[in-house]
């Protein structure tokens, strides 16, 4: 036994003085020193000797503890100083060197293309309102002259929103489609003179090159006594010279939108060639920034105007097209990439 205690001894000192960090040292510690280590055992078999040799052999394990323990201390010391050594001859901290800076973020190159052109439109006194994005099928198509299996449906792939515990028809509500429902719902609210804008995001079943599921327009309507199509086009010729600059052009083309009658779309001159043609404009010199036109008599109609006593115009402009025109951004995808060295070019 005790040879037992000296050849441990012997090992814990050997071992001990080549342990090379905190935790070599701690699996030593329980080694020897655990409940179940080494010197545990030696002391539980202590119990079978008689009385006087257990008496020298029990000085002599507590001599080997006292020296096992001393020598753990001594290692751990030893294993801090040459820690505080290393860090002192570690290079010392330049403090010449610039800091990491944390550049302030920024809100995205869309909310704030938003945001620009409804402050344009305020200083046009447009009132500004918010729309749902969770809409009724009534409010985003049959209140605006599209009836259901209207064909013009077709041009919105639409998300449509279900539950059971909704408990109403799977069709009946949308994720808008457009901003135009807030149209309705500003004139279900309020009497003529309107002149609002609604600007918000708008959804539909779509993804390429130049559309995304997810989008956002501002949607205009002014409707009052003997407004005119030249209302429409003094307001948006004001709001493009206001917003691009007074060197942009603009021109109106005839087209189609159930909810207005007549109905023209507006192109701008592109910003990336003046006019001339290139990537961005697809050759063309312009670029389609909205859909617009006089408001429909059933449009009126629908939200209880008394027949003939009003007139109106609506638009609704594509947000994401805006930026493109204003930053010369030849990708609308890479709007949602969300890619920072992008982003923070704006
Ligand atoms: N809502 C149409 C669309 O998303 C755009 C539009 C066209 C809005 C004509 C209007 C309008 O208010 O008068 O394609």
């Amino acid at each position: 036994m005790q040879d037992r205690l000296e050849s441990l001894a012997t090992r814990a000192r050997e071992e001990i003085g080549r342990a090379e960090d905190a935790g070599q040292l701690e699996a030593l510690r329980v080694r020897y020193l655990g409940k179940k280590g080494e010197l545990s055992a030696v002391l539980g078999a202590m119990g079978k000797l008689p009385a006087d040799e257990r008496r020298r052999v029990g000085e002599l394990a507590n001599g080997v503890k006292a020296e096992v323990e001393g020598l753990l201390a001594k290692a751990q010391a030893r294993l801090a100083d040459t820690a505080l050594e290393a860090e002192l001859n570690a290079p010392p901290i330049d403090v010449t060197l610039p800091g990491r800076g944390r550049p302030p973020g920024r809100r995205h190159v869309v909310s704030r293309t938003l945001e620009e052109v409804t402050r344009t439109f305020q200083r046009l006194g447009f009132d500004v309102v918010q729309s749902p994005e969770i809409e009724l099928d009534l409010y985003n198509f049959e209140s605006l002259n599209i009836p259901a299996d209207h064909p013009a449906r077709d041009m919105q792939d639409t998300f449509y929103v279900h539950a059971d515990w909704l408990q109403v028809d799977p069709g009946a509500i949308v994720l808008r489609t457009h901003t135009s429902p807030g149209q309705v719902r500003t004139m279900l609210g309020q009497k003529p003179p309107v002149r609002v804008v609604v600007p918000g995001k708008a959804y539909r079943v779509d993804s390429d090159a130049t559309h995304t599921p997810m989008f956002h327009q501002i949607e205009g309507l002014l409707v009052d006594k003997h407004v005119t199509m030249a209302e429409l086009k003094g307001t948006l010729n004001s709001f493009v010279a206001a917003f691009f600059g007074p060197e942009r052009r603009t021109r109106f083309r005839p087209s189609f939108f159930p909810f207005t009658e007549p109905s023209a779309e507006m192109d701008v001159s592109c910003a990336g060639c003046n006019g001339k043609g290139c990537r961005l404009c697809k050759g063309t010199g312009w670029l389609e920034i909205l859909g617009s036109g006089m408001v429909h008599p059933n449009v009126f109609a629908a939200v209880g105007y008394p027949e003939g006593e009003y007139t109106g115009f609506a638009f609704g402009m594509g947000i994401e097209r805006v930026a493109m025109l204003r930053y010369g951004l030849d990708d609308l995808r890479s709007l949602f990439e969300n890619d920072v060295r992008l982003l923070e070019q704006f």
